[in-house]
């Protein structure tokens, strides 16, 4: 098991701002090696000589070259990561190692208290997860046979999401991390939905397209290389996740499972021709998406056949079943013809920018729908692209895509130093809930995008080639 030495901070983590706790731990722990080291150097030129050591050191414990292009992922069975998700309502775990075998993969839903209050209550579901998340970390460990000293590091989602529910999986993440010295990989969960494409299918090269569909975000990106995406579309109000979602709640579905597999499922016995929903967004010729006014159609058209959403579909009459089957067809219709024309768009602005794009990955929850699936990889066909689609227990949230995600940018040494072993269970952590994933694409920029921009980061992407910059700058 390789020694990493705590004194690197990762370099997304580096160049962001906000990050005040991890920035004076670094600037303390780099006064401290200076101090061993002699008389002391400034904190950002001993920076860049700890972050050039450690990528040698990191070549030779782990037996590999630093990956000279980010499609060249080389594995090695000797990294071993845990990753942890708790931005939303599931706490997940797994433990995976970078040949991509996954030990082990461990999910405690929520979707008990969702069935109950209808929605995420951000309060109830941080208590659902402070009550899982040792069990859930407990199991995915003993599943794996494997203890924390077999780590080699750490990775949790620390945005965008929840921040009460972020926060309990990277204090958890920080609390092992000290406690055996194991480096942290900070992860974005857009990012985390995406990469996982690459576990599951090997040879998928950067760039590639992805489509994200979940409960809160609809992203259409041009994945440039880790951590360097371009965002061609996103949603300008609803994702397609919510408009499942409300739309399973209103005509009185059992969400358990969660709202969408239940309008799936339901829209298997309906016709989908019979409601007359409008295809969002037709006039504009952007990759952007809604979904607020369809849920208004579905709720207005539930409204108007008198459906009650307080008799439950299994104690529907046959006529009143009849009748919401054929709401939930013909929603899911037009909410996926809405995807399918703003892919055929963005597939064309992708290929004007990466002509060598091969790959549509489809992920996030929303994606583990067969209806989705098939009607994507028409779309996909008709333009010569592949379509890829992870599993659908890896479409929803869960802790391998965190693991990868954290092998694949631990392995171009992007990670922070373990925490300090006592850190304080009221020590301020870096959470970003409001996180962009990439640069929005200049030419897609449209008028109805342009009122939703408010952000709290910068983006992965940005962040990311500011780092490149300095560590360019300062290998000069
Ligand atoms: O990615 P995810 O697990 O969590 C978020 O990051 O939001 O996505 C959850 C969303 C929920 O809105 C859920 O209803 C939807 O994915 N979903 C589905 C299906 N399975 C999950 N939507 C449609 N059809 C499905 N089979
Ligand atoms: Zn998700």
């Amino acid at each position: 098991m390789a020694t990493i030495f705590p004194n690197l901070s990762s370099a997304i983590f580096r160049v962001n701002p906000f990050y005040r706790p991890s920035l004076y731990l670094t600037i303390r722990g780099f006064n401290k090696l200076g101090a061993q080291q002699g008389p002391l150097r400034p904190a950002r030129s001993i920076l860049r000589a700890s972050f050039k050591s450690l990528s040698a050191q990191l070549s030779s414990n782990f037996n590999l070259a630093m990956a000279q292009t980010q499609n060249q992922l080389i594995p090695d069975k000797s990294l071993v990561v845990l990753g942890i998700e708790t931005s939303c309502d599931d706490t997940a775990a797994a433990v995976v190692n970078s040949n991509g075998e996954i030990l082990s993969q461990v999910i405690s839903s929520q979707a008990e208290l969702l069935a109950k209050y209808g929605g995420v209550a951000p309060k109830m579901a941080e208590e659902a997860h402070a009550q899982a998340i040792d069990q859930v970390v407990q199991d995915a460990l003993d599943k794996a046979k494997l203890t924390e000293k077999d780590l080699t590091a750490v990775a949790v989602t620390i945005g965008p999401g929840l921040s009460l529910c972020l926060r309990v999986g990277v204090q958890k993440a920080r609390r092992i991390a000290g406690a055996h010295s194991l480096p942290i990989v900070g992860v974005h969960h857009m990012e985390a939905h995406t990469l996982v494409a690459r576990l599951v299918e090997r040879k998928l090269q950067f760039p590639f397209m992805a489509l994200l569909v979940s409960g809160g975000h609809n992203l259409l990106i041009l994945a440039r290389g880790l951590g360097d995406c371009i965002q061609l579309g996103t949603t300008i109000d609803d994702a397609i996740g919510e408009a499942y979602d409300k739309t399973a709640k209103w005509l009185g579905l059992d969400l358990r499972k969660s709202g969408g597999p239940a309008v799936e499922k339901l829209a298997l016995e309906g016709d989908a021709e019979s409601v007359k929903f409008n295809v969002p967004m037709k006039q504009h010729k952007d990759c952007n998406f809604s979904y607020a006014g369809l849920k208004t159609q579905v709720r207005l058209a539930i409204e108007a056949k008198n459906i009650n959403a307080g008799i439950s579909i299994s104690s529907a009459s046959s006529e009143d079943r009849k009748a919401r089957a054929d709401i939930a067809a013909s929603f899911q219709r037009v909410a996926v013809l809405h995807l399918e024309d703003k892919c055929k768009r963005a597939i064309e602005w992708a290929l004007k920018i990466e002509p060598s794009v091969n790959h549509l990955v489809v992920s996030g929850g929303v994606a583990s729908n067969q209806y989705v699936r098939a009607r994507l990889n028409e779309v996909v066909k008709k333009n010569g692209l592949q379509l890829v689609c992870p599993p659908p227990s890896l479409c929803t949230d869960n802790g391998v895509m965190v693991a990868w995600t954290g092998i694949e940018h631990f392995l171009v040494g992007r990670f922070d130093p373990p925490p300090p072993p006592d850190e304080p269970e009221d020590a301020l952590v870096d959470l970003r809930p409001r996180w962009p994933l990439g640069e929005e694409y200049a030419e897609g920029k449209s008028e109805a995008r342009s009122l939703k921009t408010a952000r709290v980061h910068p983006s992965l992407t940005s962040l990311i080639q500011a780092s490149r910059k300095q560590q360019s700058e300062s290998a000069v």
